[in-house]
This record gives C-alpha cells, sequence and structure tokens, in this order.
C-alpha cells in the first residue's frame, strides 16, 4: 500500500470511496444516496471556489483565531533532558480545540446547501460546542447527539451547547458513548436529510465526511509549517509530530501538510488511548491490530470481538472513547507513513500533572495522551530532535474527572 506525492491524501481514494483500496467508502442505506452525492457535488465545487475559500480563512482567521500559537516548551525541555519539546497550541481556537475548523466548514456548506438545521455528534463535547458556536453564529438550529455518560462527564461543554441555544439529544444505547452518538445521528439524517445538513464531528463516516473534515482541519498544519520555517529557517532533520487519536481528525490535520516529507525527517505519532491498565478494554484500533469491519458507514480497523460484533470500548477521556479509526489513519498505518501506538489513562493522568508541574498549558486528556507518549521518548533523543505534540484542547472541561482523579484541578 502506497501513498502518492503532491496529491492531497483526502483525495487518494478510489471510485468507490476507497483509501488504499481498502479504507472507507460509502457503506450507507439506499436513501443516503443521493443527499451524500449532491453533498459530494457541492464541496467538489466549493473547496474549488475562491470566494468560498477566502469566506473560510476570514471567519478562520477573525473569528476562530487562526493562527494558533507554537511555542518551545523550555521547562519540560529542560527537566526531561533530551530532545526539544514544543506545542502547537490548538487550544488557543475559539471555543478551546480544533473541532472548531470543522464546525465552521460544516455551517458554510450548510448555507450554500440552503439548509436552515444542523446537527452532529459528539464524545468530549467539543464537537457539539463548537457546532453549537458556528450554528448559532451563521444563523443555523443545531441539534446535537451525545452519549448518556458523556454527558454526565462533560458538563462544561453541555452547559456551553444549551447556552448557544442548541438542542442536546441524549443517547441511552449501547455504551452511551460516540459510538452511539454517531449512530444516532446518521440515523437522525437518514429521515431528515431534505432539510438538515449532517456535520460529522471527526474524519470518519461516508467518504465525504472523512474529506471534509480533514479538509478543514489541515487548517493547522497549514499555520504550523511556516511557523517552523520561521523558527528554524528550514523544516528541521529531526522532527516529531505527535498526536492523540480518537477518530482522527486532529492528528490528520496535524500532519497533512507534511505528508510529503520522508519520515525520516518528518515523522507521525499517533497516540490512541490504552483505557485503564486494570482494564482489557481500550479504543486503540490500530494499535491492537484490531480486525477490519464496517462502522458508520465506512470500512476501517474496529474494536470488535471474535464474532465480529463491535466491541464496546474504555477511556477516561471520552474524545478518545472511539471503537474505530479514520479510513485515512488506517491507510496511514498500513503506508507505513505513520508510527501508532497507545497511552493508558494512568499514563495520560501522569502527563497532564507533568505538563501542568513545569508549563503554563492546560492540556485536556486527549492531547495529554500524546503528551504522554512524547515525555517518555524525549528523554532517549538527541537535543536536535524537535518534538512537537498537538495540544489540541483545554482542560477545562476536564475538571471534574482531574479532581477526582488528582485531587486538583
Ligand atoms: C480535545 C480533543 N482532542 C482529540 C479528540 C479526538 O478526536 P480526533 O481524533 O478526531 O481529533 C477530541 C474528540 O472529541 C477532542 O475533543
Amino acid at each position: 500500500m502506497k501513498i502518492k506525492n503532491k496529491v492531497p491524501l483526502i483525495d487518494q481514494h478510489d471510485k468507490f470511496g476507497l483509501w488504499g483500496g481498502k479504507f472507507g467508502g460509502n457503506y450507507i442505506p439506499e436513501t443516503l444516496k443521493k443527499p451524500v452525492m449532491d453533498l459530494e457535488i457541492l464541496f467538489s465545487k466549493l473547496r474549488k471556489n475562491k470566494e468560498f475559500i477566502k469566506d473560510r480563512d476570514k471567519h478562520f482567521k477573525q473569528w476562530v483565531g487562526a493562527p494558533t500559537r507554537f511555542i518551545k516548551l523550555e521547562n519540560l525541555t529542560n527537566h526531561l533532558n533530551g530532545g526539544q519539546i514544543w506545542a502547537k497550541v490548538v487550544s488557543d481556537a475559539n471555543g478551546g480545540a480544533h473541532k472548531i475548523y470543522n464546525a465552521t466548514v460544516h455551517c458554510l456548506i450548510a448555507k450554500k446547501a440552503g439548509k436552515k438545521f444542523i446537527v452532529g455528534d459528539t464524545g468530549a463535547g467539543y464537537a457539539g460546542k463548537m457546532l453549537s458556536m458556528a450554528a448559532k453564529k451563521f444563523g443555523l438550529k443545531a441539534k446535537i447527539f451525545m452519549g448518556a455518560k458523556d454527558i454526565k462527564r462533560q458538563k462544561p461543554n453541555c452547559d456551553a451547547m444549551k447556552k448557544n441555544g442548541a438542542e442536546i439529544v441524549p443517547v441511552y444505547s449501547g455504551s452511551q458513548t460516540l459510538i452511539d452518538a454517531v449512530s444516532e445521528c446518521m440515523r437522525y439524517w437518514v429521515s431528515n436529510c431534505d432539510t438538515t445538513h449532517m456535520c460529522v464531528g471527526s474524519t470518519v463516516g461516508p467518504n465525504i465526511f472523512v474529506k471534509i473534515c480533514g479538509w478543514s482541519t489541515s487548517q493547522i498544519s497549514r499555520e504550523l509549517k511556516p511557523q517552523i520555517l520561521k523558527e528554524f529557517g528550514k523544516i528541521p532533520n529531526k522532527v516529531k509530530l505527535y498526536n492523540c487519536v480518537g477518530g482522527g481528525s486532529s492528528s490528520f490535520g496535524f500532519w497533512n501538510e507534511f505528508i510529503d516529507y520522508k519520515k525520516s525527517q518528518v515523522e507521525f505519532i499517533g497516540v490512541e488511548a490504552g483505557g485503564p491498565l486494570k482494564s482489557k478494554k481500550h479504543a486503540a484500533p490500530l494499535t491492537n491490530n484490531s480486525k477490519l469491519g464496517v462502522l458508520h458507514g465506512a470500512m476501517q480497523y474496529v474494536v470488535q470481538n471474535k464474532e465480529g460484533q463491535i466491541e464496546e470500548t474504555e477511556s477516561i477521556s471520552a474524545g478518545l472513547d472511539y471503537s474505530g479509526v479514520s479510513p485515512l489513519h488506517c491507510f496511514l498505518r498500513d503506508s507505513k507513513r505513520a508510527r501508532y501506538t497507545s497511552a493508558s489513562d494512568e499514563a495520560a493522568l501522569k502527563a497532564y500533572k507533568l505538563v501542568t508541574k513545569y508549563e503554563n498549558l492546560n492540556p485536556s486528556l486527549e492531547p495529554c495522551h500524546a503528551f504522554a507518549v512524547a515525555c517518555a521518548e524525549a528523554p532517549k533523543l538527541k537535543k536536535n530532535n524537535i518534538l512537537i505534540i498537538n495540544s489540541c484542547g483545554d482542560a477545562i472541561k476536564d475538571k471534574k474527572i482531574l479532581k477526582e482523579k488528582l485531587g486538583k484541578y
């Protein structure tokens, strides 16, 4: 399986929508074929339209606050005494996480499609919060599907959604987490697609949703590349980009502009959720060599049992607690362009303690998984290694969990 140079990864699929001839596609009910095709046609026009791009960039700059900071974590670097630790502080973005890019673009598309209603899914609550913010800004009515378990553990983001006028639809089926929220949201869209646009909150779902989300979050690496060039005068010889992977939207967006570089120069490290140490459950399909399966309209590696039934996952981090993973990451793994590993709940908490002890940064539990791996690898590396972590979310939403587990926030 090979990645082509100079072709955006989101476009490297075949006529069936499959990346690497294997991942993604459109495993959808007949009734969705037309709305999905309409969306494909509209998006392919909009992404080439100069006015649309200008509008997107204006909102990213003026409203989202682009570019977010790229900073050296001096104290942490000195403490670990190995490679240099840097952070792309994506949590600077309006609302506190990368989910704002996808939400903004989806609302702009919904307006162009003449839709008045928008629905979306959320796990950590950031995708829902950002969709509620963007819907409010662009005059759309939002409905957000969220697992009942996640509603309890991510209260601050739920409060924000309500404040922005969005309706939260609690999902009580299955594990009551993101997987069930996405399923329920898609079910709703099947019966309401004439009036309603659907925003899938990560690089998952039928092919077009993977593409729109990846196209939107790529803003992260579009900003990072010139920031690295400004800082170092060139792309250094040893760059390592660490990112947590749930559905895979922040990591894909963080890496996209660097895919054509050799991995010996710019290495991608995706960190999945290993779950609690004492539990057999996890949310790490790529790390644990899970088998292929269809989930939410796409073929991908999925956490499943011997009979092929989708297995419940477990993670302290609602944003990573998902059985599947983006087809783009399945392709990046099997083509060996990216390396995937996992961090346990305990390792993520330890990383939170370490980072907040040394730095004025407050990463949510999702990016703490990436910090855990980067901080473990840094001491073994020479100083010319530049380790960059995508600090893609703010921990305000995790206040309750952090207080419970660490006794303080
Ligand atoms: C802050 C944060 N980081 C990471 C994720 C994981 O999603 P993705 O892999 O799509 O970036 C989420 C999902 O909710 C999130 O809120």
